[in-house]
């Protein structure tokens, strides 16, 4: 089975062979960005040289890319813990095109890295193209050999891709990813269904997004692409070689997570099982319980201590807020495992991620003891004010006489 460093080494020399610069990836924090949090995909460090204001020596580039999705237009927190596939952080492995080459090149590149580079069998994938997009359907169908229904066209944002309500952006064509035991899941794209998922999105950069809402013809027409890292790792790793599909793919069930539940199952007793709660059910089960706070705390330790490591710390506005937030998720999912007020759970962890991933990310490494140190001192803040707001809410529950929680005590709660 091939590692993560494997995979990710896969697609970038696969790039660089195709005269692609390997470019490092660059800090989450934006830089000269005011309209994101943090950055969101692999084209953010690049929005310069789409827009035309920046230039460099090189035309095409290649990365894996550190991404955040917690805030503004692309949002994944609620859905972390619950589903197979959502991160608030994630790599995104991308190869760009500043007004080199375009379709007839992009689509020719991703099909051959997937099905000959990770030996992805061509009867597992579907396609979809922005329903006006002729260009980019006939090509597939020359690429791939695909016949009609298995590019499907569609009218909406989920095939024109923009980084944020302004910037670069234009339309795209999505590789899917069936898992169903026969391959015939054509109608479930984007479905939000496990069997099929979307893996990497091929964006054609044509327009800038305007704050008036128009759409301004860009001088030059350009690649973006973005393939998630840990869905690819998912479908890579879980099919035994793509022999077996009879589990589906699951980002956490992965090596990206294996090592930080390891620690996990240590440190909480408690053994992780790769099980979601059935949509729209509210009551889930001990297992299913003790899976979601697995895949939250891993999630959002990865979210943390990346930022931490490029500067961003947890606060009262902004990013640093939201970063305040998903501790604050992570600790009550702490609870829920049975950790009490005492234990820093994101902090015991922290060691483990450094070693799984100080050498792709060195800032990790570099950064540890301040990692450590921010983490423990926002875990012991938040779990006293746990403490106190529990504490104040047994008191008042035993008050009660008429059944009716004193309005004071709730305010304060
Ligand atoms: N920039 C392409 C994507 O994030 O899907």
């Amino acid at each position: 089975m091939p590692t993560l460093n494997e995979i990710r080494s896969t697609f970038l020399n696969y790039y660089s062979k195709q005269g692609h610069e390997v470019v490092a990836s660059s800090p989450l924090v934006p830089r000269n960005d005011p309209t994101l949090m943090f950055v969101n995909s692999g084209m953010v460090q690049f929005k310069n040289l789409f827009t035309g204001v920046e230039t460099r020596d090189y035309a095409r580039a290649t990365s894996a890319q550190k991404c955040v999705r917690a805030g503004g237009k692309h949002n994944d927190l609620d859905n972390v813990g619950y589903t197979a596939r959502h991160h608030t952080f994630f790599e995104m492995l991308g190869n760009f095109s500043f007004g080199d080459y375009f379709k007839k090149e992009a689509i020719p590149y991703a099909w051959e890295l997937l099905t000959k580079e990770f030996d992805i069998p061509k009867d597992r994938l579907l396609v979809t193209v922005y329903h006006t997009d002729d260009e980019a359907a006939e090509i597939w169908k020359k690429v791939a050999g695909f016949s009609d229904d298995r590019i499907i066209r569609i009218p909406t944002n989920d095939n024109f891709w923009q980084m944020g309500p302004t910037g670069p952006c234009g339309p795209c064509t999505e590789i899917h990813y069936d898992s169903t035991p026969d391959a015939s899941g054509g109608n479930l794209v984007n479905m939000d269904h496990p069997d099929v998922i979307e893996i990497w999105n091929l964006v054609f950069i044509q327009f800038n997004a305007e704050a008036d809402g128009s759409f301004r013809d860009l001088p030059s027409r350009h690649v973006d692409t973005g393939l998630g890292f840990e869905r690819a790792c998912s479908i890579i790793q879980n099919t035994k070689g793509f022999t077996d599909f009879s589990r589906k793919p699951s980002n956490y069930s992965t090596d990206v997570f294996r090592p930080i539940f390891d620690i996990l199952e240590r440190l909480s007793g408690k053994e992780y099982e790769d099980v979601y709660p059935e949509p729209g059910t509210e009551n889930q089960d001990e297992v299913v319980k003790t899976a979601v706070a697995f895949r939250v705390i891993a999630d959002h330790l990865r979210t943390l201590s990346f930022s931490i490591a490029d500067g961003i710390l947890p606060g009262n506005t902004g990013r640093n807020y939201v970063l305040r937030r998903i501790l604050r998720r992570a600790v009550r999912y702490g609870r829920s495992l049975g950790f009490t007020g005492d234990e820093f759970v994101l902090t015991a962890l922290v060691g483990t991620l450094v070693s799984q991933m100080g050498d792709v990310f060195p800032e990790l490494r570099g950064r540890e003891s301040i990692i450590v140190d921010t983490l423990k001192r926002e875990e012991r803040s938040f779990n006293e004010t746990l403490d106190r707001g529990l504490t104040l809410f047994e008191e008042e529950a035993a008050k009660l006489s008429q059944g009716i929680f004193p309005g004071d005590a709730a305010f304060k709660l």
